[in-house]
């Protein structure tokens, strides 16, 4: 797929086939993730691969994080609350999840940029995977949870950059909808 199909036609998935996604296609996509640059070529993400039964405990422990709704979102109507809480208690039913991780740094800058390149590294992934034909979506609201995530899954000294669910799209989510003030912030450069 060419490059600017793969970013036009990526869109968040948030439901999902049973399907699971060919490890073939998972290889590609973090092949492709970790050609994201970094400072001084740290490359410090990393990426759990969580299926099975491993992915169900996931799903009960972001749908820990679902009663924070109101306070994170206090702008979202009834319905889009109810949406996006019944999306986090399955993660849409996608078969497989991606936990990306960063290391846990002593300074702000240090954290600062270090997310900042995972969230590249994110991007990649995700860009990635739309090619192979596969969905996701980048998921930060289970910060709530990132505690007991660690501990799940075992991991120490690293912080929950998000959750990316991957799998086949179980329909079409069209097109992204155009922000009013998108034009106006592309036509602020040059200033
Ligand atoms: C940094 C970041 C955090 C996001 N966090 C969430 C999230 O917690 N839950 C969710 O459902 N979507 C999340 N999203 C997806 C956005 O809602 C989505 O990208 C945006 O609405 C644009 O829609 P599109 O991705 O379909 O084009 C996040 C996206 C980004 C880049």
């Amino acid at each position: 797929m060419d490059f600017f199909d793969a970013v036009a036609g990526r869109r968040s998935i948030r439901s999902y086939s049973p399907v699971p996604p060919p490890p073939e296609s998972l290889a590609r996509a973090f092949e492709a993730a970790t050609l994201a640059p970094s400072q001084m070529n740290e490359q410090p993400w990393r990426f759990i691969v969580v299926e099975g039964e491993a992915r169900d405990r996931l799903c009960s422990l972001v749908a820990g994080s679902t009663r924070m709704l109101r306070d994170m979102f206090p702008l979202l109507d009834a319905d889009s609350l109810a949406f996006a809480a019944n999306f986090l208690n399955d993660l849409g039913g996608a078969p497989a999840a991606i936990v990306v991780t960063y290391p846990a740094a002593e300074s702000e800058g240090d954290l600062k940029v270090n997310l900042l390149a995972a969230g590249g590294a994110i991007l990649l992934l995700q860009l990635a995977l739309r090619a192979e034909g596969l969905g996701s979506v980048c998921v930060t609201c289970a910060d709530w949870v990132e505690d007991a995530i660690r501990q799940d899954l075992g991991y120490q000294n690293e912080r929950l950059a998000a959750i990316i669910p991957v799998g086949f799209p179980d329909g079409d989510p069209g097109e992204q909808p155009v922000r009013e003030d998108k034009t106006v912030r592309l036509r602020e450069w040059p200033v």
